[in-house]
This record gives structure tokens, sequence and C-alpha cells, in this order.
């Protein structure tokens, strides 16, 4: 079912998987023990649209522009000198974070074929968003806070800085960080060295690395990957087939429930076997149970939180269960706070670029 076995992957000793020659897109397995609530940098995943950007620290500048009353250029001293230090764990997930479930439907041309390894919690340490607009005065018509990126893309035959915007409502809410340090240490080059945004509940691509400039907007942001990527749209336009920007634009990360063990094709002992893995709620409606199924969602089994997270954050679970000598499909499903729980079948949360993925996860493994 996952197309994880049939990808060409590398494995570094680290057991990173590599997805492309210059190393800009890499997650490793994920890890569900307590030590590893928070992800060690070195298995960290990252994800970049572009070559990583060489930023010289003296030199550099934040811009705060648009619909302010006080436009501002911030260096990094003057930055993490006039605000208050935050520190906040969030977990960052990436929209392509299970695409390659999708794959059973037919081929994601163009799209990493991200299985689960695109999720990683960070313990962010910088400045609050809240506190810098502010400092700079809201014009009274902003609705928008626009982050861009110092790296360069190529889209559409044109060259420009990553980058997207969040709503006005969730970037004054507080835990919006301009972030300076990963795990008590300097954002390493990968992350966004030497400031990037921390947007805790949201799809990564709004986390924007290598900051560059800030700007309040009466409207979203224009930038490709906001109008035209990291949308789901769920018709195919035979014209141009890979456009979405028709598509609704992704925020939040919907709820969601992984099995990080046993892995897809394992051979196990019959008898009582460990599920373990990670679920999310999300912002307003957080986690409020896990239940496992050892026959691909007949029977349902609840599973016992083993690292409670926060908001912003994963938590880990675990379910033993009796199997049999045969194969079995191990399911999970999350539950919200709201009583909502996750679509059964990737066949509903298929969009044209595989974004998303909540659909619940299934594991095909031998007993004997
Ligand atoms: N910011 C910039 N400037 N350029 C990028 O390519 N990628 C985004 C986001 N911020 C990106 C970016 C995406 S899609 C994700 S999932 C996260 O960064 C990944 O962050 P990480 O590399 O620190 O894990």
């Amino acid at each position: 079912m996952m197309a994880r076995r049939s990808q060409q992957v590398t494995y570094w000793p680290m057991s990173r998987l590599i997805y492309d020659a210059g190393g800009l897109n890499s997650g490793s397995w994920p890890v569900v023990t307590p030590e590893h609530f928070i992800t060690p940098v070195a298995r960290f995943f990252t994800r970049s649209h572009a070559p990583i950007p060489a930023i010289d620290p003296a030199t550099w500048r934040l811009e705060v522009a648009g619909l302010v009353h006080r436009a501002s250029h911030f260096s990094l001293d003057e930055l993490v000198g006039e605000f208050p230090k935050r520190t906040l764990d969030a977990t960052l997930v990436c929209a392509g974070l299970r695409r390659a479930e999708f794959l059973s439907l037919g081929p994601l041309p163009g799209e990493l074929p991200w299985g689960p390894e695109p999720v990683s919690t960070g313990s962010w340490t910088g400045v609050a968003l809240r506190d810098v607009l502010r400092a700079a005065g809201l014009g009274a018509e902003a609705r928008y806070v626009e982050f861009t990126g110092l790296d360069r893309v190529d889209r559409e035959g044109r060259h420009f800085g990553f980058g997207g915007s969040i709503d006005l409502d969730k970037a004054i809410g507080g835990e919006v960080l301009l972030a300076t340090q990963l795990n008590g240490a300097p954002l390493p080059p990968m992350h966004g060295f030497p400031l990037r945004a921390i947007v805790p509940g949201w799809i990564g691509a709004r986390s924007v690395k290598w900051l560059g400039r800030i700007a309040l907007l009466a409207e979203p942001s224009e930038n490709y990957f906001q109008s035209r990527a990291y949308r789901t749209q769920r018709e195919i336009d035979p014209e141009k087939p890979r456009d979405v920007s028709s598509g609704d634009p992704l925020g939040e990360v919907p709820l969601n429930a992984i099995i990080v063990e046993p892995a897809e094709g394992t051979t196990v002992a019959a008898g009582w076997v460990t599920v373990r893995g990670w679920a999310m709620g999300s912002a307003n409606r957080p986690l409020v149970s896990v239940e496992v199924s050892p026959n691909g969602g007949r029977d349902w089994n609840t599973a016992r939180i083993t690292v409670p997270g926060t908001a912003w954050t994963w938590s880990f679970w675990e379910a033993t269960m009796s199997l049999e000598p045969d194969s079995h499909i191990l399911t999970v499903r999350a539950t919200d706070s709201a009583g909502v729980t996750q679509p059964a079948e990737v066949s509903e949360t298929w969009n044209v670029k595989g974004y998303a993925n909540n659909a619940w996860h299934r594991v095909t493994l031998v007993a004997e």
C-alpha cells in the first residue's frame, strides 16, 4: 500500500532518507520514545525549494513593511535585544507528509514521495511576532502577515524568495515566533539561519526560513507558494493538470495519527504485539484519543498516550494487541475535542498535488 518500499532512496548512517542529490530535502523515520519528543537536530527533516542562501548575520536586516505605522529594519542584535525572549516547543509538519500513500491512486509528477518522515518537533527560541507587530503599529486595513525568505526560487520564469502569508488573527496569537534558535543553538543554515518564522499548528510552508521581510497586507500574499502551490484542489484541470491555483489555501495542519512501529511489511512473532506512533490535533481542536485496529478498522482498541503533547506538538501513543498467525492490517485513527475523527480512505483526502493526507494510517504486517 505505501509506495515507500519501491522508492529509490539512499540511507545515510543516521537513517536519513535523501530524496534529492543536493540533500535539500530529507527526513528520518520518526522515533517515538520520550527522549525523542524533541527531535535531535541531526534527525530533523528538511525541505527547501532552492539552494540554501549564505547569509552574513552582520549585514543581515529584517524589513518590516506594508500596512504598518512605522516601517523598520532590524539587525539581529536589535531584534533579540528589543523584544522579550520566547521559547516554545512546536511540531513542524510538512504539507507533503504521507503523500506516498496517494501513489496507490496514480502518479503525482513533480512531487516528493514523502512517507512519514517530514515531521519533527523543535524547541524554538526567538521573539514573538506579536511583539514586533505591536512595535510597528498595525494599519487599520491589515488582515494578513506575509513572510518572504532570502532564498531564490525559480518558478514560471521568475526568480523570487519563497514566501506565503498567515491570517492576522494567527499572527497576533502570541505563539508565532521569529526564531533564532533550534534546540538551544543558533539555527543551522538548512533550518533558516539567521531567522525564520515558526507558525505552530500551520503547515511547514508558512514557517518561512531565511526571513528577510515581513509585510502587513490587506489580501493574502501573492507569492507563488501561497497563490499557486500549497492549495488543495480535488479536480484536475485538463488544460493545466499541475495547476492548483483554484484550490483552497492550506493553513492549519489537520488532525493526524501515524503508526511508527512496527513498520510496513514487518514480520513479527504471533501473540502480544506493541504498536507505537504519534498523533496531533489542530489548534482549537486538540487531540483527545487515539484508537488502533488490528483488522483494518473493524474493531478498535483505545491507545495509551505515553507522552502527552500540547496544542502545538505531537503526542506519542502505544497500544498492545494480540495477533494470530496471519497477515494483519493495523490501522490508527485519532479523535479531536469536537468529536471529529479522520477520513477512512485516501480517496477522500486525495488532491492534485498530494497535500495534507490525514486518512486512517494503515500498516500491513505478518504475524507468524
Ligand atoms: N522557507 C524558505 N525560505 N524556503 C523554503 O523552501 N520550505 C518550507 C518551510 N520554509 C521553505 C521555507 C517548507 S515546505 C517546510 S515543510 C519547512 O520550511 C521545512 O523546514 P525545515 O527545513 O527546517 O524542516
